[in-house]
């Protein structure tokens, strides 16, 4: 993360164009303190860096190191249930999950916006958009379930363990199956909520078989300053998220294709939940569905 060039770019440029001398600024999630010490060199007058696990140790050395350690606060615990003695005129928020979702940042900047942040306060990031894409890949799909692979054992169990992961990958927009269309859209700065209630539906151009669904979004942190994570160049740690189907599925032209995806933060974990439907018509021809997808692997290049 530290070393993902376009990420931290990004940041930076965003500090500097939301922070004005004297702001009272909050770090949600400050991990090593690198976001609240950039806002304390931009000028913030007091930084509060909240970060619920040890880490919070690394961030308060950063901080020392770099001259901030009397305009930064730390303290550590959950920042939905610490209290701070002033409200904020603006926060940083690096809980960016894969697919933007997952990592709890919608519920932590509600939280924030409602009881930690000035009225006409900033958020930084401003808004997201998490995009979705079915993916028609089969080279992608072998890979995965180690079709070419000759092991004189039946591998079915570990297949079925398969398609409850999220893997990273480097998606080829070759492989959409269908223009790419936004399944979240979010203002963290107004709350105002643009998802499309009960997902995405695509419309399939021609005959072909779908192996799972593409993920990535696009993060705008300030006026002009934004992080996209869409297939291509510049590449970012976030890569893009697939999940992958066990089973393809056989698209018609013309058929249509629902797709729902809910990213969850849970004390547990962070999870996600999906489901794409084939349709011709209205008539239901296939589904397949996942609920409780936990952990990501990242495929070889
Ligand atoms: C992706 S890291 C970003 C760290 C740092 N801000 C950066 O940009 O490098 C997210 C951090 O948020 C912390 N975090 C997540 N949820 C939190 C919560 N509810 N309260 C406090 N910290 C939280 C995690 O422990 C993690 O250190």
């Amino acid at each position: 993360m530290l070393s993902d060039e376009v990420r931290m770019e990004a940041f930076r440029a965003a500090i500097r164009a939301k922070v004005r001398p004297g702001d009272v600024v909050l770090d949600a999630g400050t991990g090593t303190g690198v976001l609240a010490v950039l806002a304390a060199l931009a000028g913030a007058s007091r930084v509060y860096a909240v970060e619920r696990s040890k880490v919070i140790n690394v961030a308060r050395r950063l901080a020392a190191e770099n001259g901030c350690a009397e305009k930064i606060k730390f303290i550590q615990g959950d920042v939905r249930e610490i209290s701070l003695p002033e409200k904020a005129d603006g926060v940083t928020c690096e809980m960016l999950g894969f697919c933007g979702m997952g990592e709890g940042i919608e519920n932590v900047l509600g939280h924030i916006r409602e009881n930690k942040l000035k009225s006409g306060g900033w958020t930084l990031p401003r808004a997201m958009k998490t995009f979705i894409a079915p993916i028609s890949d089969r080279l992608l799909y072998s890979e995965l379930f180690m079709e070419g692979a000759e092991l004189g054992m039946s591998t079915e169990s570990l297949k079925d363990e398969i398609t409850q992961d999220l893997w990273i990958w480097n998606l080829d927009r070759r492989s959409f199956a269908a223009e790419p269309r936004p399944a979240k859209e979010i203002c963290f700065e107004t709350g105002v909520d643009r998802s499309p209630p009960g997902g995405c539906v695509f419309a399939l151009g021609e005959s072909r078989e779908i192996h799972g669904i593409g993920s990535w979004f696009e993060a705008e942190l300030a006026p002009g300053i934004s992080i996209n994570t869409a297939p291509g160049p510049p590449f970012t740690h976030w890569s893009q998220s697939f999940f992958p189907f066990r089973h393809p599925i056989r698209a018609e032209k013309g058929d249509t294709l629902h797709v729902s995806l809910n990213g969850i933060a849970a004390a547990d974990g962070d999870f996600f939940n999906w489901t794409a439907e084939l349709r011709t018509g209205e008539n239901i021809k296939e589904v397949r569905t996942q609920s409780n997808t936990l952990s990501y692997h990242y495929l070889p290049d």
